[in-house]
């Protein structure tokens, strides 16, 4: 790769897998985080000074005031992530820095927490879970507690990406009919039996359950929100793997309240770790901190994807995942 010249050197913002390190010392010059301490945008800054490229995550933020102040030796970002909405690309693509993502590698961990957000919101497994940890095992009754059914229920997909995809073959696995809501619509194989709507709104009086897989973007932000929570029928169930910021906290927490959304299964939150502290003391809220891609399998996967787009990169390709 350096064909004589200097081995780049990379800095990476936070611990990665083991395997994954290893693979970027026999790479790069790299400069790793082994406490996996969290750095400031400030932090980075100073950190990244000639440095050729950055490991990065979703947990780091480069709106474009830090972008601009970046050292002018860093030519390309890699995120291990595959949302980028931490990264403002346009201003990447202003002082010439390349910026990665790592799709494809996640989509199958990220649509059985969509999943387990889905079954878990649906049948109580939170206070299930709770009763039992608690020593509050539920007096004798046919009626109460009671969950609600998934098979047999609609299911609406808002983003029929990789990830909507792949929570699709899920679902019609549990019983479910799938209605999805994309730019436009996939082709039937990705989607067997699915229906599209060509509008979001058109969707939703279909849907008995609502799963958020769609990117963060300016047009999506907000998307979930009082106008189009009423157009759900009463007593839907909605799901969120994608990004917190889809959802406008105050409406759904509003929904949940009224009873209108009768559960939401959450991984993902609005300004994360410091998310709208009412979820927590709702009943009907089944709550995960952003486990969508946590698996050791998963995780290991993506860096090794960031490891390839930074490989392409200094070997005068374009780097397969780049999205600027
Ligand atoms: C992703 O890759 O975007 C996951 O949500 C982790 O940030």
């Amino acid at each position: 790769m350096n064909n004589g010249e200097k081995t780049p050197k990379i800095l990476l913002t936070r611990k990665l897998p083991e395997a994954a390190e290893k693979a970027f010392a026999n790479t790069f010059d790299c400069t790793f985080n082994p406490a996996d301490k969290p750095m400031t945008s400030q932090e980075i800054l100073a950190a990244a000074e000639g440095f050729d490229g950055l490991a990065v995550t979703s947990m780091d933020k480069f709106p474009a005031e830090i972008i601009k102040a970046l050292p002018g030796s860093v030519r390309i970002m890699a995120t291990v992530s595959v949302g980028h909405e931490h990264i403002d690309h346009h201003a990447a693509r202003s002082r010439n820095i390349a910026t990665t993502n790592t799709p494809d590698v996640l989509t199958d961990a990220t649509a059985d927490i969509a999943l387990l957000l889905l079954l878990g919101a649906a049948r109580g497994a939170h206070w299930g879970e709770r009763m039992i940890r608690e020593n509050r095992w539920p007096p004798p009754s046919m009626v109460t507690p009671l969950g609600s059914d998934v098979s047999g229920q609609r299911l609406g997909i808002l983003g029929m990406g990789r990830i909507g995809q792949a929570v699709a073959k899920r679902a019609s696995a549990f019983g479910m009919t799938i209605h999805y809501h994309n730019r436009k619509a996939v082709d039937d194989s990705l989607a067997p039996g699915a229906t599209f709507h060509a509008s979001f709104e058109s969707m939703l009086p279909h849907c008995d359950f609502l799963s958020v897989n769609c990117a963060m973007t300016p047009e999506t932000k907000g998307l979930i929100n009082a106008r189009t929570l009423a157009l759900l029928p009463r007593g839907a169930i909605v799901v969120n793997t994608a990004r917190g910021g889809v959802v406008d906290d105050d409406s759904l927490i509003a929904a949940l309240q009224s009873g209108h959304i009768a559960a939401a299964g959450l991984d993902v939150f609005a300004n994360e770790p410091n998310l709208d502290p009412r979820y927590r003391t709702l009943e009907n809220t089944f709550l995960l901190p952003h486990l969508g891609s946590a698996t050791l399998n998963t995780r290991t996967k993506m860096a090794l994807k960031a490891l390839d787009n930074l490989k392409d990169f200094f070997s005068g390709k374009k780097p397969r995942d780049q999205f600027n």
